[in-house]
């Protein structure tokens, strides 16, 4: 099997997990990476392999990269997946797709006519606790689902000390994206949306709050949202994101997931990894989950997922998350602000239409 070339826009936090996840994948091949912050760039180079530049549009240039990651900015994602399907490069690009429906709507007509294989980077989907719980509901062990808690928290370290764009996005872009690209797909929204079975959104209510991150620490952007869901079969979802809990908390982030069926219930922990548990100077639980190194080679859910646009660019198929989910999901975070701004609740319209 011929290798296929990979490249990487964006190597900050999360674009050196894809780098590092190509660069141990049979079949692929780092080709380049790319970063404005070009020392970033070269260092991620040195380490993982392939070219370094300062500008996407000359990794894009290179005609052995086939495919790309774009991990930049939520606000920046629209620009840099445009440019690279019109240079023909398949593009799996970091959740969310974008940050308003004209540009989620441009990048999936894009795709399309290109005939191009666009993923949007919804790792829930290969984490083994929201697996577990999507095979349940499938067997049908708790019944007919009637209400769900997912929450879905960051402590105040990932707005104040590890995105510097934080107060060009919202913790509705960078969490809650995950919460409902997770909830329509254990509800199967999209086979409901085309006639099949599944349940669909109908209705959504969101209260924000802002003040602790505006105010005590000067990063522009709310500090939670909480939203409900109301669905077509009566299920009501509770969805919990905020910015704000104490760097204190033994890991960045929190989640709990509980669905409650009418003859059983399904419970998620996730923020402690099931497993471990480090006591040192303060309580930390490790990543075991993830995006742990496994004896160097990374591994987790969230390289699986990369993994998985990897092998379906080799294989030639279709990838399991793809942009019209990506954009359902633009389109109900751009409601919840909606809601939150006219403070009722917003009916939820087609989410799947292009
Ligand atoms: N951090 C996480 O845990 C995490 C997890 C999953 C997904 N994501 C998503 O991944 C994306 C990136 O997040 P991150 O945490 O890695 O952010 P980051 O700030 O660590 O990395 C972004 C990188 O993009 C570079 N960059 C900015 N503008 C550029 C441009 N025009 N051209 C080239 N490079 C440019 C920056 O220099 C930086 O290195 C976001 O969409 C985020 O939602 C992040």
């Amino acid at each position: 099997m011929s290798e296929v070339g990979f490249g990487v826009i964006g190597v900050g936090t999360w674009g050196r997990l894809h780098a590092e996840v190509y660069a141990s994948t049979r079949g692929a091949r780092l080709q380049a990476v790319c970063d404005a912050d070009e020392a970033r760039a070269v260092a991620v180079a040195e380490e993982c392999g392939g070219a370094a530049y300062a500008r996407y549009d000359e990794l894009l240039d290179d005609p052995m990269v086939q495919a790309v990651s774009v991990v930049l900015p939520d606000f920046l994602h629209a620009e840099a997946c445009l440019a690279a399907i019109r240079r023909g490069k398949h593009v799996l690009v970091e959740k969310p797709l974008a940050t308003s429906e004209d540009e989620a709507l441009q990048i999936v007509e894009a795709a399309r006519t290109a005939g191009i294989t666009l993923m949007v980077d919804f790792h829930n989907r290969w984490s083994p606790m929201f697996c577990a719980l999507k095979a349940a509901l499938t067997v049908g062990d708790i019944g007919s689902p009637r209400y769900a808690y997912y929450r879905l928290n960051d402590t105040i370290y990932v707005p104040t000390g590890m995105l510097p764009w934080a107060g060009r996005s919202t913790v509705a872009w960078f969490l809650a994206s995950h919460c409902l690209d997770t909830l329509l797909w254990l509800f199967d929204a999209r086979s409901a949306a085309q006639g099949g079975q599944g349940d669909l959104p109908v209705r959504l209510n969101c209260v924000t709050r802002s003040g602790v991150l505006t105010q005590e620490r000067g990063v522009s952007t709310p500090d939670l949202y909480l939203t409900t869901v109301e669905w077509r079969s009566g299920l009501v979802t509770l969805i919990e994101n905020c910015w704000i809990l104490p760097e204190g908390e033994p890991s960045v982030f929190d989640l709990k997931c509980d669905v409650i069926g009418s003859r059983g219930a399904f419970h998620i922990d996730g923020s402690h990894h099931g497993a471990a548990r480090l006591i040192g100077s303060g309580a930390a639980n490790p990543d075991v989950l993830v995006a742990p190194r496994i004896h160097g080679r990374p591994t987790g859910f969230a390289a699986e997922s990369i993994r998985h646009f990897a092998d379906c660019i080799a294989r030639k198929a279709e990838p399991m998350v793809d942009g019209i989910d990506g954009l359902a999901v633009t389109r109900l975070i751009l409601l919840m602000e909606e809601s939150a701004k006219r403070g009722c609740a917003v009916e939820v319209g087609e989410l799947y239409a292009t």
